[in-house]
């Protein structure tokens, strides 16, 4: 048994060290139907208080390491318009933002967020839920188990994840506001559906749901399918977010005008790893 595994998870809750208990099957059968359905499955207080405690000092210790972006963006991720495409495309709707991260890289060597995404159990239990294996820890050097904060103001338009499955751990609420909407499942690889996607941009509500996420909160999430935004933080408390994230290609990163645009650098990894997206869809 993972000893420092047990301070952080609640396994008497959720053994994800023993995924053939009953307790754990019938949880992986809800959360592979919730994924398949809405693209989307919660895990309520999967985090110990405890725990939850240290990550948000892990965060606040390194608060001025935090990368803030201004940088408006359309939903996949890009700050340059294309001007070859017709006015109303969906790539050439840009919308505000002001979020930022603690990138992965700034993490402390014995760091909790970095313990909990390095463990076999975690990866295991996600496969499991989303009913795919292998999957992998996210290479992206700056992107892969980043803190993502929104202050008082700060906000997070519609768009894709460049990874395909994000987990997010509510680490701080804020006071008002900050609530995450998604349309499950609105792209496919092979198909952008950008009719869809208008509609979402142009405020059509039809398609969009909305999560609820308390503090110590596990949400497993088909981002790289799944148009998504946070809306705006209101008061002082800003919002705090663990954002580990596993792939279906071990070896691909962001490309470096994403990771420019949102992790404020790029590595020479991210260049040497800069070809087409084997799915065939726009990040
Ligand atoms: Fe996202």
């Amino acid at each position: 048994m993972n000893n420092r595994l047990e301070t952080i998870v609640d396994l008497k809750k959720y053994p994800i060290q023993d995924l053939d208990s009953p307790l754990m099957k019938k949880l992986i059968k809800k959360c592979k139907y919730d994924l398949d359905k809405f693209s989307c499955s919660t895990i309520p207080n999967f985090i110990l208080p405890k725990s939850l405690k240290i990550m948000n000092t892990e965060l606040e210790q390194q608060i001025d390491e935090v990368y803030m972006s201004k940088e408006s963006i359309n939903p996949y991720l890009n700050s340059n318009d294309d001007a070859s495409l017709e006015k109303d495309h969906p790539k050439r709707i840009f919308s505000k933002r002001y979020n930022g991260y603690l990138n992965s890289d700034l993490f402390g060597k014995d760091s909790e967020m970095k313990f909990l995404y390095e463990q076999e159990e975690l990866l295991k239990f996600v496969s499991a839920c989303i009913g795919i294996s292998p999957i992998y820890r996210w290479a992206d050097p700056l992107a892969c188990h980043a803190y993502n904060i929104m202050k008082s103001n700060g906000i997070l338009p519609w768009h894709f994840d460049s990874c395909e499955f994000t987990l997010s751990i509510m680490l701080q609420k804020p006071e008002k506001g900050g609530i995450f909407e998604y349309c499950p499942n609105i792209r496919k690889p092979g198909n952008e559906n950008f009719e869809e996607v208008k509609k979402v941009l142009d405020g059509n509500r039809k398609k969009v749901r909305q999560l609820k996420l308390e503090p110590g909160d596990l949400q497993i999430f088909k981002g790289r399918f799944t148009l998504h935004r946070v809306t705006k933080v209101e008061g002082n408390r800003s919002r705090y977010l663990a954002i580990p994230a596993y792939v279906l290609d071990p070896w691909r990163v962001n490309t470096p005008e994403h990771s420019r645009a949102i992790y404020g650098k790029v590595l020479p990894i991210h260049h040497e790893r800069n070809i087409k997206r084997s799915d065939g869809l726009a990040d």
